[in-house]
Protein backbone atom coordinates (compact mmCIF):
# COMPACT_ATOMS: atom_id res chain seq x y z
CA UNK A 1 0.00 0.00 0.00
CA UNK A 2 1.67 3.40 -1.15
CA UNK A 3 -0.05 5.42 1.67
CA UNK A 4 -1.43 4.70 5.82
CA UNK A 5 -4.79 5.60 4.20
CA UNK A 6 -4.89 3.26 0.93
CA UNK A 7 -7.01 4.14 -1.97
CA UNK A 8 -10.40 5.90 -2.89
CA UNK A 9 -12.15 4.98 -5.54
CA UNK A 10 -14.98 7.08 -6.54
CA UNK A 11 -17.56 6.63 -8.96
CA UNK A 12 -19.42 9.84 -10.80
CA UNK A 13 -15.70 11.92 -9.81
CA UNK A 14 -15.80 13.93 -13.55
CA UNK A 15 -18.59 16.58 -12.02
CA UNK A 16 -20.48 18.09 -9.35
CA UNK A 17 -20.46 15.95 -5.63
CA UNK A 18 -18.14 13.65 -6.87
CA UNK A 19 -15.30 15.80 -7.70
CA UNK A 20 -15.64 17.60 -4.45
CA UNK A 21 -15.28 14.25 -3.10
CA UNK A 22 -12.16 13.45 -4.85
CA UNK A 23 -10.81 16.53 -3.47
CA UNK A 24 -11.52 16.77 -0.40
CA UNK A 25 -10.13 12.60 0.02
CA UNK A 26 -6.96 13.44 -1.62
CA UNK A 27 -6.79 16.44 1.04
CA UNK A 28 -6.71 13.72 3.45
CA UNK A 29 -4.08 11.87 2.38
CA UNK A 30 -6.04 9.25 0.15
CA UNK A 31 -4.81 8.11 -3.18
CA UNK A 32 -7.64 7.98 -5.55
CA UNK A 33 -9.39 5.90 -8.86
CA UNK A 34 -11.64 8.03 -10.43
CA UNK A 35 -14.46 6.46 -12.26
CA UNK A 36 -16.59 8.27 -15.09
CA UNK A 37 -17.40 8.53 -19.12
CA UNK A 38 -15.73 11.49 -19.22
CA UNK A 39 -11.78 11.55 -19.48
CA UNK A 40 -11.29 15.08 -20.52
CA UNK A 41 -13.25 16.14 -17.24
CA UNK A 42 -11.34 13.56 -14.92
CA UNK A 43 -7.73 14.39 -16.39
CA UNK A 44 -8.15 18.28 -16.15
CA UNK A 45 -9.57 17.08 -11.95
CA UNK A 46 -6.78 14.43 -11.60
CA UNK A 47 -3.85 17.31 -12.65
CA UNK A 48 -5.12 19.93 -10.22
CA UNK A 49 -5.72 17.44 -7.38
CA UNK A 50 -2.02 15.74 -7.84
CA UNK A 51 -0.23 18.75 -8.28
CA UNK A 52 -2.25 20.49 -4.92
CA UNK A 53 -1.77 17.20 -3.14
CA UNK A 54 0.42 14.89 -4.19
CA UNK A 55 -1.86 11.88 -4.27
CA UNK A 56 -1.65 9.22 -7.00
CA UNK A 57 -4.25 9.20 -8.88
CA UNK A 58 -5.68 6.46 -11.39
CA UNK A 59 -8.75 6.89 -13.75
CA UNK A 60 -10.86 4.47 -15.26
CA UNK A 61 -13.36 5.39 -17.94
CA UNK A 62 -16.42 3.20 -17.57
CA UNK A 63 -20.27 3.96 -18.56
CA UNK A 64 -22.06 2.52 -15.05
CA UNK A 65 -24.89 1.73 -17.04
CA UNK A 66 -23.20 -1.11 -18.96
CA UNK A 67 -22.45 -4.71 -17.35
CA UNK A 68 -18.76 -4.32 -18.69
CA UNK A 69 -18.36 -0.91 -17.52
CA UNK A 70 -19.34 -2.09 -13.94
CA UNK A 71 -17.71 -5.47 -14.06
CA UNK A 72 -14.57 -3.19 -14.58
CA UNK A 73 -14.57 -1.70 -11.40
CA UNK A 74 -15.82 -4.55 -9.45
CA UNK A 75 -12.86 -6.12 -10.64
CA UNK A 76 -10.62 -3.23 -9.24
CA UNK A 77 -12.31 -3.21 -6.11
CA UNK A 78 -11.94 -7.22 -5.76
CA UNK A 79 -8.29 -7.18 -6.95
CA UNK A 80 -6.62 -4.17 -5.56
CA UNK A 81 -5.57 -4.52 -1.77
CA UNK A 82 -4.97 -0.87 -1.49
CA UNK A 83 -8.21 0.06 -1.38
CA UNK A 84 -10.42 1.08 1.76
CA UNK A 85 -13.36 2.99 0.89
CA UNK A 86 -15.82 3.47 -1.94
CA UNK A 87 -17.68 6.58 -2.48
CA UNK A 88 -20.88 5.21 -4.84
CA UNK A 89 -21.66 8.19 -5.98
CA UNK A 90 -22.43 8.21 -9.76
CA UNK A 91 -26.02 8.73 -10.59
CA UNK A 92 -28.92 10.62 -12.52
CA UNK A 93 -32.15 12.01 -11.96
CA UNK A 94 -35.51 12.64 -14.54
CA UNK A 95 -37.54 15.71 -13.75
CA UNK A 96 -40.93 14.30 -15.70
CA UNK A 97 -44.39 12.86 -14.94
CA UNK A 98 -43.96 9.45 -14.19
CA UNK A 99 -46.24 8.60 -17.62
CA UNK A 100 -44.24 10.63 -19.17
CA UNK A 101 -40.85 8.53 -18.44
CA UNK A 102 -39.00 7.78 -21.72
CA UNK A 103 -38.95 3.69 -20.49
CA UNK A 104 -35.22 3.36 -21.64
CA UNK A 105 -34.11 6.37 -20.00
CA UNK A 106 -35.84 5.44 -16.72
CA UNK A 107 -34.37 1.81 -17.28
CA UNK A 108 -30.69 3.45 -17.34
CA UNK A 109 -31.61 5.29 -14.41
CA UNK A 110 -32.21 2.14 -12.30
CA UNK A 111 -29.34 0.80 -13.80
CA UNK A 112 -26.70 3.34 -13.08
CA UNK A 113 -28.18 4.29 -9.52
CA UNK A 114 -29.22 0.50 -8.20
CA UNK A 115 -27.68 -1.75 -10.10
CA UNK A 116 -23.92 -0.42 -10.43
CA UNK A 117 -23.90 1.18 -6.64
CA UNK A 118 -25.46 -2.50 -5.79
CA UNK A 119 -22.87 -4.65 -7.81
CA UNK A 120 -19.83 -1.71 -6.70
CA UNK A 121 -20.73 -2.32 -2.80
CA UNK A 122 -21.44 -5.60 -3.24
CA UNK A 123 -17.55 -6.55 -4.93
CA UNK A 124 -16.02 -3.96 -2.07
CA UNK A 125 -17.83 -5.33 0.52
CA UNK A 126 -16.09 -8.91 -0.17
CA UNK A 127 -12.37 -7.59 -0.49
CA UNK A 128 -13.79 -5.43 2.99
CA UNK A 129 -14.70 -8.07 4.78
CA UNK A 130 -11.86 -10.10 4.03
CA UNK A 131 -9.51 -7.66 5.76
CA UNK A 132 -12.43 -6.83 8.06
CA UNK A 133 -11.89 -2.97 7.35
CA UNK A 134 -12.93 -0.33 4.58
CA UNK A 135 -15.44 2.23 4.37
CA UNK A 136 -18.49 2.22 1.77
CA UNK A 137 -20.36 5.34 1.01
CA UNK A 138 -23.80 5.45 -0.86
CA UNK A 139 -25.28 8.74 -2.12
CA UNK A 140 -28.47 8.53 -2.03
CA UNK A 141 -31.19 11.73 -1.54
CA UNK A 142 -33.71 13.46 0.96
CA UNK A 143 -36.17 12.44 -1.83
CA UNK A 144 -35.67 8.93 -0.47
CA UNK A 145 -37.87 10.11 2.11
CA UNK A 146 -40.29 12.27 -0.03
CA UNK A 147 -40.70 9.87 -3.10
CA UNK A 148 -43.28 12.94 -3.69
CA UNK A 149 -40.71 15.74 -3.91
CA UNK A 150 -39.37 15.00 -7.52
CA UNK A 151 -41.51 14.49 -10.06
CA UNK A 152 -42.17 11.38 -11.26
CA UNK A 153 -40.62 9.12 -8.60
CA UNK A 154 -38.70 7.03 -10.01
CA UNK A 155 -35.51 8.95 -9.14
CA UNK A 156 -36.91 9.38 -5.54
CA UNK A 157 -37.45 5.56 -5.39
CA UNK A 158 -33.81 4.46 -6.56
CA UNK A 159 -32.63 6.48 -3.61
CA UNK A 160 -35.18 4.76 -1.73
CA UNK A 161 -33.82 1.57 -2.17
CA UNK A 162 -29.99 3.17 -1.96
CA UNK A 163 -30.95 3.91 1.86
CA UNK A 164 -32.61 0.74 2.31
CA UNK A 165 -29.68 -1.34 0.91
CA UNK A 166 -27.29 0.78 2.88
CA UNK A 167 -29.45 -0.05 6.03
CA UNK A 168 -29.28 -3.55 5.16
CA UNK A 169 -25.74 -3.59 4.73
CA UNK A 170 -25.14 -1.52 8.45
CA UNK A 171 -26.68 -4.48 9.58
CA UNK A 172 -25.08 -7.54 7.80
CA UNK A 173 -21.45 -5.68 7.42
CA UNK A 174 -21.02 -3.97 10.34
CA UNK A 175 -19.93 -6.46 12.61
CA UNK A 176 -17.39 -7.50 9.78
CA UNK A 177 -15.72 -4.49 10.78
CA UNK A 178 -16.98 -2.57 7.46
CA UNK A 179 -18.49 1.14 8.01
CA UNK A 180 -21.15 1.78 5.65
CA UNK A 181 -22.50 5.42 5.48
CA UNK A 182 -25.49 6.76 3.45
CA UNK A 183 -25.61 10.49 2.40
CA UNK A 184 -28.83 12.15 1.66
CA UNK A 185 -28.11 15.76 -0.10
CA UNK A 186 -30.99 17.80 -0.29
CA UNK A 187 -30.67 20.11 -3.62
CA UNK A 188 -27.35 20.52 -4.43
CA UNK A 189 -25.67 23.35 -6.90
CA UNK A 190 -24.22 20.55 -9.45
CA UNK A 191 -24.90 19.71 -13.34
CA UNK A 192 -27.62 17.04 -12.11
CA UNK A 193 -30.60 19.31 -12.52
CA UNK A 194 -29.58 20.45 -15.94
CA UNK A 195 -29.11 17.24 -16.95
CA UNK A 196 -32.83 15.69 -15.42
CA UNK A 197 -34.31 18.67 -17.09
CA UNK A 198 -34.77 21.35 -14.29
CA UNK A 199 -31.73 23.58 -14.42
CA UNK A 200 -30.77 24.56 -10.87
CA UNK A 201 -31.40 27.98 -11.40
CA UNK A 202 -34.91 27.45 -11.45
CA UNK A 203 -35.03 26.34 -7.72
CA UNK A 204 -35.49 28.84 -4.32
CA UNK A 205 -32.19 29.22 -4.27
CA UNK A 206 -32.58 29.02 -0.37
CA UNK A 207 -32.73 25.34 -0.79
CA UNK A 208 -29.80 25.04 -2.66
CA UNK A 209 -26.60 23.83 -1.24
CA UNK A 210 -23.25 23.84 -2.61
CA UNK A 211 -21.55 20.81 -3.43
CA UNK A 212 -18.43 21.92 -1.15
CA UNK A 213 -20.58 22.23 1.38
CA UNK A 214 -22.21 19.34 1.28
CA UNK A 215 -19.63 17.03 0.87
CA UNK A 216 -17.93 19.01 3.87
CA UNK A 217 -20.87 17.88 6.26
CA UNK A 218 -21.04 14.09 4.77
CA UNK A 219 -17.22 13.83 5.58
CA UNK A 220 -17.95 15.45 8.24
CA UNK A 221 -21.04 13.00 9.54
CA UNK A 222 -18.99 10.48 8.90
CA UNK A 223 -15.76 11.60 11.07
CA UNK A 224 -19.05 11.49 14.06
CA UNK A 225 -19.94 8.36 13.28
CA UNK A 226 -23.11 8.82 11.47
CA UNK A 227 -24.50 5.92 9.46
CA UNK A 228 -26.91 7.80 7.77
CA UNK A 229 -26.00 11.67 7.28
CA UNK A 230 -28.61 14.57 6.03
CA UNK A 231 -26.77 17.65 5.26
CA UNK A 232 -29.45 19.90 4.96
CA UNK A 233 -31.27 18.61 7.81
CA UNK A 234 -30.81 21.12 10.95
CA UNK A 235 -33.62 19.41 13.38
CA UNK A 236 -31.82 15.72 13.81
CA UNK A 237 -34.83 14.98 16.39
CA UNK A 238 -36.95 15.08 12.83
CA UNK A 239 -34.72 11.47 11.62
CA UNK A 240 -34.56 9.94 15.06
CA UNK A 241 -38.24 9.98 15.90
CA UNK A 242 -38.69 8.90 11.93
CA UNK A 243 -36.04 6.00 12.83
CA UNK A 244 -37.49 4.79 15.88
CA UNK A 245 -40.81 4.91 14.26
CA UNK A 246 -39.43 2.27 11.47
CA UNK A 247 -37.75 0.27 14.76
CA UNK A 248 -41.38 0.25 16.42
CA UNK A 249 -42.13 -2.39 13.41
CA UNK A 250 -39.90 -4.51 15.09
CA UNK A 251 -41.30 -8.26 16.26
CA UNK A 252 -45.18 -7.28 14.69
CA UNK A 253 -44.75 -7.66 11.17
CA UNK A 254 -45.19 -10.89 10.23
CA UNK A 255 -47.75 -13.03 12.06
CA UNK A 256 -49.93 -16.33 11.58
CA UNK A 257 -53.11 -14.55 11.31
CA UNK A 258 -54.11 -11.14 9.64
CA UNK A 259 -54.96 -8.03 11.43
CA UNK A 260 -58.65 -8.05 13.66
CA UNK A 261 -59.59 -5.00 10.50
CA UNK A 262 -59.87 -7.33 7.92
CA UNK A 263 -62.77 -9.19 9.45
CA UNK A 264 -60.43 -12.03 10.14
CA UNK A 265 -61.59 -14.54 12.69
CA UNK A 266 -59.73 -14.79 16.00
CA UNK A 267 -57.56 -17.93 16.64
CA UNK A 268 -58.66 -19.80 19.93
CA UNK A 269 -55.33 -19.56 21.69
CA UNK A 270 -55.15 -16.53 20.25
N1 LIG B 1 -27.37 17.57 -7.13
C1 LIG B 1 -28.35 17.28 -6.29
O1 LIG B 1 -29.24 18.09 -5.99
C2 LIG B 1 -28.38 15.91 -5.65
C3 LIG B 1 -29.26 15.71 -4.57
C4 LIG B 1 -29.32 14.46 -3.99
C5 LIG B 1 -28.51 13.44 -4.44
N2 LIG B 1 -27.68 13.66 -5.49
C6 LIG B 1 -26.87 12.53 -5.96
O2 LIG B 1 -25.52 12.90 -5.97
C7 LIG B 1 -24.82 12.08 -6.91
C8 LIG B 1 -23.89 12.95 -7.74
O3 LIG B 1 -24.66 13.84 -8.50
P1 LIG B 1 -24.23 15.34 -8.80
O4 LIG B 1 -25.27 16.23 -8.25
O5 LIG B 1 -22.83 15.56 -8.45
O6 LIG B 1 -24.45 15.37 -10.39
P2 LIG B 1 -23.44 15.53 -11.62
O7 LIG B 1 -22.60 16.74 -11.46
O8 LIG B 1 -24.32 15.42 -12.82
O9 LIG B 1 -22.52 14.26 -11.50
C9 LIG B 1 -22.94 12.97 -11.90
C10 LIG B 1 -21.71 12.13 -12.08
O10 LIG B 1 -22.13 10.81 -12.45
C11 LIG B 1 -21.40 10.43 -13.60
N3 LIG B 1 -22.21 9.57 -14.46
C12 LIG B 1 -23.41 9.88 -15.03
N4 LIG B 1 -23.81 8.86 -15.82
C13 LIG B 1 -22.83 7.91 -15.73
C14 LIG B 1 -22.65 6.65 -16.33
N5 LIG B 1 -23.56 6.13 -17.19
N6 LIG B 1 -21.54 5.93 -16.03
C15 LIG B 1 -20.60 6.45 -15.19
N7 LIG B 1 -20.72 7.63 -14.59
C16 LIG B 1 -21.82 8.37 -14.87
C17 LIG B 1 -21.07 11.72 -14.34
O11 LIG B 1 -19.87 11.56 -15.12
P3 LIG B 1 -19.81 11.34 -16.70
O12 LIG B 1 -20.93 12.11 -17.32
O13 LIG B 1 -18.46 11.84 -17.05
O14 LIG B 1 -19.94 9.86 -16.88
C18 LIG B 1 -20.79 12.66 -13.18
O15 LIG B 1 -19.45 12.55 -12.78
C19 LIG B 1 -25.89 11.35 -7.71
O16 LIG B 1 -26.00 10.02 -7.26
C20 LIG B 1 -27.16 12.11 -7.38
O17 LIG B 1 -28.30 11.29 -7.46
C21 LIG B 1 -27.59 14.86 -6.10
Amino acid sequence: MSNKLGTAVVTGASSGIGAVYADRLARRGYDLVLVARRLDRLEALADRIEQETGSKISLLVADLTDANGVATVEKLLRDDPSVTLLVNNAGMAVTAPFLDHDPVVADRMIRLNITAPTLLARAAGEAFAKRRSGTIINISSVTALAPELLEGGVYASTKAYLLSLSQAMQHELGPKGITVQAVLPGATRTDFWADAGTPVEHLPQEIVMSSEDMVDAALAGLDQGELITIPPLHDIGLWKAYDAARRAFEGKLSTSFPAARYGARTPVNA
